[in-house]
Formats: C-alpha cells, structure tokens, sequence
C-alpha cells in the first residue's frame, strides 16, 4: 500500500512552528489535493513569508492532457487547499499567479503574521477540516436528491468573474452529459498510445506506489486490479470503462459544469481553486462528488455539453455530486519532503 499517513495531521502543530515550518505545515494540506490521475504534478519552493508553487515538466500527459488543462486545473486544486488552509490559521495574504520566477511557475502564495501566535478561523473550521477527509468517490449513487440550501451555496462559492456554473439537476441533462462521457471514454481508449499512457498510472490494490490510481480508488476488486493496467494497455476496453462510468454518473443528482469566456492557464488554475472549493463544500455537508472530465476533453464533444448547458462558454472542468451510501478509501501521496525545491 502507498503512502497513506499523509492524511493524518496534527493540526494543533501548527502553532508550535517558526515561519518556516508554518508553511511547511500548510503544505501538507496542499499535497491532499485531486489531481489527474493522482500524478500530483506540484512542487513548492519555500520563501520568507511566501510559497511559489511550480509544475514538474516531468509529469504531463500528451495524451489525455494534450492542451495541459488538466494539469494547471489539478495546481489549482492544490492551490485551493492551500488557501484554505491559511485562511484557517488566520495566515493567508493574496495568491499571485504566474510570478515570474521560473518557467514552470504557476502561483506563490503569500502569508502573513508567520512570526505571530495567530487564532484559528472559526468560519473556516468545516471546508478546513473536510481536506483531510476529501475522496474523489466512484461508484453509485443513492436516490436522493441535494439538500436545497446545499445547492443554493453553491453559486456564492464562485467569486471568480471570468467563470459561469451550470448546476444540471434535471434527469434527462444528467443522462445526456452521462452518454457524453461515456463516448469521451470510447474515443480515447480506441487510441493505443492513450492506453499505454493510462496503463502507467493504474496500480493494483498490493502497489506500493505513491502515485497514480490504485484499482481499490475504480472500485475494482483484488484480482482484476492485479491485470487492470495490462488489460489497459493491451486491449481496448473503452467500451466496458464508458458503461460503468455512465452508470455511476447517471445515478448522481447533480452534474456541475465550470464554463469560461477563454481558454488560457490564468482560467484553467481558477477553474481548479474553484473546483476544489465547491467539492469541499458538498463533502462537508455529507455529498459526495466525483470528477468526470471526458465529455470536455475528448474531440468536439465539448460542443455537445455547450448546448445542454445552453452556453457558448469553453467547458472546463465536470464533476457530479450526490449522496452514497459506501465510503471510499482515500489514495496515496508522495511525502511533502519531495516535493520540495531550493
Ligand atoms: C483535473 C482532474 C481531472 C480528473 N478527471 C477524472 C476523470 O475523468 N475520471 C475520474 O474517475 N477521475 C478523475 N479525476 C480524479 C483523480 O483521478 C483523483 O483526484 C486522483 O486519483 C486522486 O484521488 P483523490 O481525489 O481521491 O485523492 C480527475 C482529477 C482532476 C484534478
């Protein structure tokens, strides 16, 4: 089993840190972020009172994230978390994007009262602590529709001015953006150098990595997982991966889309705060959520989900969200240690 004491954190230690460990600790929360296909793509460079956090060139994904949305997306969420973490312990300045301090910089994050005995923020206490409970959960979903004040808090979350949210709770929209992901699925894995791409980044339920999806994660029972990253690469099974992604996904009670008027990295990274924000939010109130980016990613089906959400905005980013009546076991991550850079 990968590196799963990562989500176990003291977070009283905080306190008892200089600056610089104070924002060693709030990384720790950062590391717990999604990313696609858990590649966990971040590092982070330490500053005074600042973090600036780059990508790894090592780790993209020409096939399934050819334009890279996915990857600054997945920094946004990492970015997110640890904002929220900051903001939590009463430390949190501003958040700069694209600094110009290296080629691959993304974002530095600015603190302040590093040197103080600050309070925790109360108001903060909820999203905070549900980073350290989050699971991208797969599987069924119950029958039963989103508490409305739930909801309705959804939309305040968005405070970027570039973004639109479309919250699909009608059946007949769900299925649609369900069919359409199913086909999204078909169309990569018909692409050999896609599944060998895919096939790195599925372990067996027994993998001991630190990256990647373990089959436990697709729900996948002990054995297949075992042959689940052969299969991947030697057969087409897109067939098989779309059905049991539209039936997870057409079970759900809520399919969010995040829309924007462009498609540039600054949007991609706001895309991922965003995200990540919301599906904080649904699992502190007990909703489940579950990312599902196929029918945005794949060919022109992005033009599909245009009109079901009835805008001309690009699609970015697609998750669903309901409630369920199985828990998920989280997945491992690489520790914090490397994933910092002097
Ligand atoms: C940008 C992005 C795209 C993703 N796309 C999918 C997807 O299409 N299907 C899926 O099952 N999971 C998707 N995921 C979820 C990741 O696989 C998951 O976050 C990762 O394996 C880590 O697991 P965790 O979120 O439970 O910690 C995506 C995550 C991100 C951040």
């Amino acid at each position: 089993m990968g590196n799963l004491e990562v989500w176990k954190i003291k977070h009283k230690n905080f306190f008892k840190k200089n600056p610089d460990g104070k924002i060693k600790h709030l990384l720790k929360y950062a590391i717990l972020a999604p990313s696609t296909h858990n590649m966990q793509p971040w590092l982070f460079k330490v500053m005074k009172s600042s973090c600036v956090i780059s990508y790894d060139p090592k780790l993209t994904l020409p096939q399934a994230d050819a334009k890279g949305r996915d990857l600054y997306i997945s920094l946004g969420c990492c970015i997110e978390n640890l904002v929220i973490a900051a903001q939590y312990y009463n430390v949190f300045d501003s958040v700069n994007l694209f600094p110009k301090t290296g080629k691959y910089s993304v974002a530095e994050v600015k603190f302040k009262n590093l040197g103080k005995r600050t309070s925790e923020n109360k108001k903060m206490k909820r999203l905070f602590s549900t980073i350290t409970e989050r699971v991208n959960s797969r599987g069924l979903f119950l029958k039963k529709t989103i508490k409305r004040s739930v909801v309705a808090q959804l939309l305040k979350l968005n405070t970027f001015s570039g973004l639109k949210l479309s919250l699909l709770e009608d059946g007949d929209q769900i299925i649609e953006m369900s069919k359409l992901t199913a086909d999204g699925l078909r169309y990569a894995y018909k692409n050999p150098k896609f599944r060998k791409e895919m096939s790195g980044w599925v372990n067996s339920n027994l993998s001991s990595r630190n990256e990647g999806i373990p089959g436990y994660s697709l729900r996948m029972p002990f054995l297949l997982s075992l042959v689940f990253p052969t299969l991947v690469r030697n057969f087409n099974v897109g067939k098989q991966v779309g059905k049991i992604n539209f039936v997870s996904m057409s079970s759900s009670s809520l399919v969010v889309v995040i829309s924007a008027n462009n498609d540039i990295k600054e949007t991609w990274v706001n895309t991922g705060r965003l995200a990540e924000r919301m599906m904080l939010f649904l699992q502190s109130n007990n909703v489940k959520t579950s990312i599902f980016v196929a029918s945005v990613e794949m060919g022109d089906l992005y033009k599909k989900v245009q009109e079901i959400t009835k805008t001309h905005l690009i699609p970015q980013f697609v998750f669903c969200a309901g409630y369920m009546g199985h828990n998920q076991k989280q997945t491992p991550r690489h520790p914090l240690e490397t994933k910092l850079i002097s």
